[in-house]
Parts: C-alpha cells; structure tokens; sequence
C-alpha cells in the first residue's frame, strides 16, 4: 500500500508544489485547504497529469475541521504515515502597532494551527507506532528579524514545540519530527502579507517609520551583495521536505538553501540540525 500524507494549506505555493512533488513520488496525497474555491489550479494539475491527489477541506485554526478531514482520511485508508504542517502566514508590524485581532491571527494560524494537526495526528501514529511530522517553519522560527517579532514569535513556537516532541515521540513510537526552515520562497506569501498588515504601503508608521525606511534599504542592499540567492521557489523547498520525507533518520531541523544556512550559522553553528539537543536532553531527562 501506498504511503499517505496530509498536508495544508495547498492552495498556493509550498503546499501547492509539496502536493504535486509527492504524487510524482507515489505518495497517495490528501491536499487540504481552508477555502476550496482555491482549488482550481490543483484541479487542473491533477487531471492534466492524472495524480493521485484527493482535495479536501482544512482549516488549521478550527480543530473540528482538523478531527473531520484526518477521521475522512482514516475512513478511506486506516492510517496517516506522513503530516505536513505547511499552512502559515506572513506578518510585519511593529508589536505597538498591530491590533489585539492581529495578534491572536498571526499565533493562531502559525502556532495553534500546528499544535492542533499534530495532537488530532499523534494518536493514529502512536497506535501505527510509525509515522511522521514535518512543519515548515522559517529561518525566522530561529532568528529573529525587524518588524517580524510576531511572525518570527509564532515560529520561535513551533520549533519549541517539535523539538519538546522530538525529544519523546521518536524513540518510544517510531514518529519522526523534522522543522523545515527556508529562508525567502517567492510565493503569494508576500503579497498575502502586505495586503494583510500594511498601510499604504509601510509596515510602520510614526516614530518607526524612517527604522522601518533604514531596515527596507539595508535589506535591498543586503539582497544586491550576496553571494547566494535570498529567494528560492516554491518547488525547491517542496524538494526538500520530500528529502526529509524519505530520510530514514531525518533530522530535526534542516535549513532549505545555502543562504537561510548562512544566515542561520552564527545561533546554529554548536548544533546546525539539532541533532545534539534531542540526544542531550534525551539522555539528561529520560
Ligand atoms: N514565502 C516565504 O518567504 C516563506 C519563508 C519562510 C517560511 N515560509 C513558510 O512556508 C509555509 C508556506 O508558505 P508559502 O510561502 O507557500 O506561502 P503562501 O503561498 O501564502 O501559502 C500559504 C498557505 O497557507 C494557507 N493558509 C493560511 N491560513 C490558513 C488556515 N487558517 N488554514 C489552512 N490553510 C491556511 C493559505 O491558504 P489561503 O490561500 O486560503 O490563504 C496558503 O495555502 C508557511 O508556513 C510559511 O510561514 C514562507
């Protein structure tokens, strides 16, 4: 039988692509989504190319809409091998400025949506004792950045919460738990932000403002010096998570290009994958 995976968030870039990879690679795939009117273009990919992909509704922040797709797809296949935590969304505002709706939306859809399909998940992967969780987080979930706190505090979270996962899970059920961290993908990502947060245009306004304006130009400046690509696409990183998916003992964290690694190297040179924490407190507490 073929291995499964769930994944959210597929309407758009990474899930997108991460949905069409895996069938290419003989995965039966459940790609879910909170709106299915965004549906079209997975559609057409997968009569044009006739995969092996089952759309279904999911929406991360809402965890009847979580239980109800993961018990359609225990009813269909008696199993889940393989979660992809995918579904995020950008945010930039300075913490003073953003509103108390924006706040709870931002935790709840990076953080709380994560924790919530990996609890409805755990049980059927605990009585299979395989399977495996994999959450795209961000180089932000590692190093904090200008303007990001609040996306990068979401993400700061969710690595906190699958390395605490990681530390049990594995070797008492066989559940393998992996963070993968890009750096910038050129998806819709952006866009969704800005329409999201910005006002006319800027981040931040008054007294941030021209920090907002000097943080804008070194970050352009920065983009014009390096030496490796800031920006990967969609299907890069969804090669990645493949990667991971295929690893026998994958690690838990994996950065996805060599400049989200660079820029990660100075919070993550003890122990670039975590490897070493996992085995360190592993060792200490268990
Ligand atoms: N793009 C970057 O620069 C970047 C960098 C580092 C990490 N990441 C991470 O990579 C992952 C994929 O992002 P992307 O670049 O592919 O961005 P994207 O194209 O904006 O895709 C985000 C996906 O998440 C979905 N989503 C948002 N809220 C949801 C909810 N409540 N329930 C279910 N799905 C929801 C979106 O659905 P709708 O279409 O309905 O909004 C969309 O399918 C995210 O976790 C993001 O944080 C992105």
């Amino acid at each position: 039988m073929k291995k499964n995976v769930l994944i959210t968030g597929t309407s758009t870039g990474v899930g997108f692509e991460t949905a069409i990879l895996f069938a290419k690679n003989n995965y039966k795939v459940y790609a879910t989504m909170r709106n299915l009117k965004k549906a079209d273009n997975l559609k057409k990919k997968i009569t044009e190319e006739n995969l092996d992909i089952a759309i279904l509704p999911l929406d991360v922040t809402k965890l009847n809409s979580i239980k109800s797709t993961v018990e359609t797809i225990i009813e269909k296949d008696g199993k889940i091998d393989l979660l992809v935590n995918n579904a995020g969304a950008g945010f930039a505002k300075t913490t003073e400025q953003a509103s108390e709706e924006e706040i709870r939306w931002v935790t709840e859809v990076n953080y709380h949506g994560v924790v919530f399909c990996t609890q409805v998940v755990l049980p059927y992967m605990r009585k299979q004792k395989s399977g495996q969780i994999i959450s795209i987080t961000s180089v932000g979930g590692l190093v904090g950045q200008p303007f990001n706190e609040l996306y990068c505090g979401a993400k700061f979270a969710v690595e906190g919460f699958m390395e605490g996962l990681a530390t049990y899970v594995s070797d008492a059920f066989n559940i393998k738990i992996s963070c993968v961290e890009p750096g910038g993908i050129a998806t819709e990502f952006m866009t969704s932000a800005i329409e999201k947060t910005a006002v006319e245009g800027q981040f931040a306004t008054g007294e941030y403002l021209p920090i907002f304006e000097r943080y804008m130009a070194g970050n352009q400046k920065r983009a014009g010096e390096s030496k490796t690509s800031v920006y990967q696409t969609g299907l890069e990183v969804a090669e990645v998570i493949l990667e991971v998916a295929k690893n026998e003992h994958p690690p838990l964290r994996i950065r996805t290009s060599q400049w989200a690694k660079d820029f990660c190297n100075l919070k993550t040179k003890a122990d670039p994958d975590g490897t070493k924490i996992v085995q360190q407190i592993r060792a200490s507490f268990l």
